[in-house]
């Protein structure tokens, strides 16, 4: 069935807008193919947005996220502000922002390995061979949006504040037993509950739901203890659901035993339009030069096709040519294992032919 699928375009800082470039090139490919009309517009967020409007996630772009089905993200940050404490306004607190009033409590990394990556991971092959799970990351609660944080008066002590309510738990397992549903049926939740009040909440509620979910296996687990069996025994693993901090030091830890962080997608899922990109940043020292790795972000459109739009075979044509691209070694410099690594545009204009010729 075709359908009219509208877009917000956010290509943000760094590399952002040439590999959202490539993202979109493949977006439309995959639209004319099945007959969908595509319509997009572009909107500015991050540092180049605090450069032209002074804040880094402007109402203007909020309200086309909101009317939009789809937000196709790129990256923010600029190294000008990275070494800057003092600086008042951060490209970052767009992306918080944004989260925030989208309602974007779900963050969705799927963890999955590429066959000719393999000898890339850090890890030994046997253990990563085949490793495939999905981290769940809650994105609008705890550390990075509890209130007080600050300093104290001298300067001399600071403080964050990390908070749940029941219904931010709660939601955020139930989704993570939906989609182990149509995996494979095995829920890990990671907490801090042996030192932490809002793990005990996270570890209560979990107790509480899982008897819901009875052909689901749940598992609990420490955070200290998930950190270390994600490079011990990552196929143990198949939803791993766990609060804002801790899932973003574990997805970025899960993201390289695949051997790329180049390769990875994400989607943040919530109450309002889901947002879809890349998990690698901005990568400032390639930006303009047409070599970063544009393969994550064409994987966030697979994404966007599934989660946003339930098109699963446009998702599964995407994932088919970035398969074949790599088994083609048409891959950029990150991870190309002969001499021969082409452009971000080369290898998005490689993954548009295919789908143009299937
Ligand atoms: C991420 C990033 C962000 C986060 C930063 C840029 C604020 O690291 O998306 O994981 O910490 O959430
Ligand atoms: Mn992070």
């Amino acid at each position: 069935m075709s359908k009219i699928l509208n877009l917000a375009v956010l290509p943000g800082d760094g590399i952002g807008p040439e590999i959202v470039e490539q993202a979109l090139n493949v977006t439309k490919a995959v639209c004319a193919k099945f007959g969908h009309t595509l319509t997009y517009e572009y909107a500015i967020v991050g540092a180049c947005a605090i450069d032209a409007v002074g804040e880094p996630y402007p109402k203007a772009t909020h309200d086309l996220c909101m009317k939009s089905d789809a937000v196709l993200f790129g990256a923010i940050g600029d190294p000008k502000y990275d070494n800057d404490p003092s600086a008042k306004v951060r490209p970052e607190q767009g992306l918080l922002k944004m989260r925030k009033d989208l309602g974007l409590y779900a963050n969705i990394r799927p963890v999955t390995t590429f066959p000719s990556l393999i000898h890339k991971s850090p890890l030994r092959a046997d253990l990563v061979d085949g490793a495939d799970f999905m981290c769940i990351r809650e994105l609008t609660g705890g550390m990075y949006f509890g209130r007080p944080q600050g300093r104290s008066e001298d300067g001399n002590t600071a403080y964050d504040t990390c908070v749940y309510t029941r219904e931010e738990v709660e939601r955020i397992l139930h989704l993570a037993y939906k989609y182990a549903g149509q995996r494979n049926k095995k829920v890990t939740i990671v907490d801090k509950a042996n030192v932490l009040a809002t793990s005990r909440l996270w570890r209560q509620i979990g107790q509480e739901i899982a008897p819901q979910y009875p052909e689901i296996e749940t598992e609990f687990m420490f955070v200290d203890n998930a950190a270390m069996r994600i490079i011990q025994w990552p196929k143990s693993f198949d939803v791993l659901v766990t609060e804002n901090l801790f899932g973003d030091i574990l997805t970025d830890e899960a993201s390289v035993i695949t051997g790329s962080l180049g390769m990875l997608p994400s989607a943040s899922v919530g109450i309002h339009t889901s947002v879809f990109e890349p998990i690698h940043g901005s990568y400032p020292q390639a930006a303009g030069k047409n070599i970063a790795n544009p393969l994550a972000t064409i994987l966030s459109a697979a994404l966007m096709f599934e989660y946003a739009f339930g098109m699963m075979e446009e998702g599964a044509l995407i994932r088919e040519a970035v398969a074949a691209s790599m088994d083609a070694n048409v891959v950029t410099e990150d991870i190309a294992s002969n001499d021969k690594a082409y452009s971000t545009s080369e290898v998005g204009e490689w993954v548009v032919n295919f789908i143009n010729k299937k």
